[in-house]
């Protein structure tokens, strides 16, 4: 997918004073000459100050690191964590559309974003409060199908499961994320099937 900076890009960023200081203090973890390193976590703050990742956000953390601003971009457009276009004010909904999730009915779930939110990725719905898109694999393959929302996971979806979330999300709720079947983690759904001890019926 192609990865553009959004045209309408705001005059200037500046981070807040608490994450100005936060940011000071990340790149006093690197040694001297390497502050480039501290780029991710500087941009992913200021993604979060901001919902999105505006241009001059890019080029205010460059300019802190030392860097020129096209290292900054190669990074900013590189990784589909980064949202270079605004997202919904309450949610962006990123569903997986790698093999296993696609097998586990992925397809589904885009179906009913394109339904409650809009029709196209990176679109914000009608009253701006949700987006979605459909991104790679987010390693969580056993859990299939699933999809992040903000910092969370919520796996083993189903649409009328999704629909749900959506609607609790609406409404101001923060649905429990992770297995919305029942599961604790990745575990067979129908019980343990290995290192088992049948003769004592301990695990
Ligand atoms: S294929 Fe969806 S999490 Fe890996």
């Amino acid at each position: 997918m192609l990865r553009r900076l959004h045209p309408d890009q705001p005059d200037s960023f500046a981070f807040t004073p608490a994450n100005q200081e936060w940011a000071e203090a990340q790149i006093t973890k690197y040694p001297e000459g390497r502050q480039a390193s501290a780029i991710i976590p500087l941009l992913w703050r200021a993604q979060e100050q901001e919902g999105w990742l505006t241009r001059p956000a890019i080029e205010h953390v460059s300019e802190m690191l030392g860097m020129a601003y096209i290292r900054g971009l190669e990074v900013a457009t590189f990784y589909f964590m980064f949202q270079l276009q605004p997202v919904g004010s309450v949610a962006h909904i990123q569903v997986c559309g790698t093999t296993s999730c696609m097998i586990c009915g992925a397809e589904d779930l885009v179906a009913v974003c394109k339904e409650r939110i809009a029709n196209n990725p990176h679109e914000l719905s009608a009253d701006g409060r949700f987006s979605w898109e459909e991104v790679e694999c987010l390693g969580a393959c056993s859990n299939a199908p699933m999809a992040q929302i903000g910092k969370d996971y919520y796996e083993d979806l189903t649409t009328a499961r999704l629909n749900e979330i959506l609607d609790e999300l609406s409404d101001g709720r923060v649905p429990v994320p992770g297995p919305q079947n029942g599961r604790y983690a990745s575990e067979p759904l129908g019980g343990l099937t290995s290192l088992t001890d049948h003769e004592s019926g301990r695990t």
